[in-house]
């Protein structure tokens, strides 16, 4: 494959978007990049060309088996100007865990991590630099053989855009209420919870919308068998601060491996606070409650970042945790892991990469 990544620059740039209303996803950039795969060649013909629809001929596999991966990382600006990226090759890394499990052909992590960087790079003016906002990086993949067979594709495109952004969450800091799921099931070992699948996240809707409903932000989903093990929220990781040690469900399976899950658990470390990755069962949430052990819970996540638990509800149980407000280890790791994606904190993990 030539490496070579031919850019073809907009002849008509977009009005950039207000930096303190961006909501998530709702706007693009001027480019996109895009790489070609046909079995027998790999992958080629690596272009970042002006950002516009596709054309696809209906019957691609995409479309109607859900052949596809997908990822999500931040660029920021730091206050000396420079573009900063969190730990871009874990993402490219878990790409190829993800096309393994949806047998997509591997990328080359290196070539992806530059393909990022050039695309920022191109785009670098769309960074936004209000408090709490980035630059939302979405790699994808997608099968696009036109053919109704079951089977893997022959042909693919790998995809990168971009999103001005601001908070996940409409909460941005505060606590969000979350609804303990007890009747659908996202994902069991086997399957394809841990990849990073469109199918995931479709078969979290219905959860998502019922939780809404009652007035939750999201689900908390339980493991698929005894509806018993706490696994992951819709769109997080998740962490609870139980009598001074921070427990997160260990990744049996069927729970995303997360990025900012990992960092948060090596800046736990480094803080001295004990964080044990082991099975926890939703009642030893609700029994900590009950004897005051349970002194704060958040989620992780690239797009929602740190997002404190101010609510939980299990059948109707409902338990406030903190008073619902932010708890201060929540607090400490917001600032710590945005300190050091911005520059504003001396990155000693060695995690942000510089364009
Ligand atoms: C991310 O945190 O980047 C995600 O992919 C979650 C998302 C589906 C918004």
């Amino acid at each position: 494959m030539s490496n070579q990544i031919v850019i073809e620059k907009t002849k008509s740039p977009k009005q950039k978007p207000d930096q303190n209303n961006l909501g998530f996803g709702l706007y693009f950039t001027d480019h996109m990049f895009i790489m070609e795969y046909t079995e027998g060649k790999g992958w080629h013909d690596p272009k970042i060309v002006p950002y516009a629809p596709l054309s696809l001929d209906p019957s691609c596999m995409v479309f109607h088996y859900g052949q596809a991966i997908f990822e999500g990382l931040k660029a920021y600006k730091g206050s000396n100007g420079e573009i900063l990226l969190f730990r871009p090759k874990k993402n490219m890394e878990r790409v190829n865990i993800s096309n393994d499990r949806l047998c997509i052909p591997s990328i080359d992590v290196d070539f992806a991590v530059e393909a990022v960087k050039a695309l920022v790079n191109v785009d670098k003016d769309w960074i936004p630099e209000a408090e709490g906002t980035s630059l939302y990086i979405r790699p994808f993949i997608i099968a696009t053989d036109p053919n109704l067979g079951v089977r893997p594709s022959h042909t693919y495109k790998f995809m990168i855009i971009l999103s001005p952004v601001g908070a996940y969450y409409k909460e941005g800091l505060n606590p969000v209420k979350i609804y303990v799921e007890s009747n659908y099931v996202r994902a069991v070992k086997g399957g394809i919870g841990f990849a990073k699948t469109p199918g995931n996240y479709a078969s979290s809707l219905k959860a998502q919308m019922e939780a809404k409903e009652k007035g939750y932000t999201q689900v908390l989903w339980l493991d698929g068998v005894e509806k018993k093990y706490v696994e992951e929220v819709g769109t997080m990781n998740v962490f609870f601060k139980i009598n001074g040690e921070v427990i997160t469900p260990s990744l049996e399976g069927s729970i995303l491996s997360g990025i900012t899950r990992s960092s948060t658990i090596e800046l736990l470390n480094s803080m001295g606070v004990k964080v044990t990755e082991r099975k926890i069962a939703i009642q030893e949430i609700y029994d900590a409650h009950a004897n005051g052990t349970l002194e704060e819970a958040f989620g992780t996540g690239t797009a929602a970042v740190i997002s404190p638990i101010g609510e939980l509800n299990w059948n109707g149980n409902v338990v406030e945790i903190n008073n619902g407000k932010i708890g201060e280890l929540s607090s400490k790791i917001y600032d710590a892991i945005t300190g050091i994606q911005s520059g504003k904190l001396e990155d000693k993990f060695g995690w942000t990469v510089k364009i």
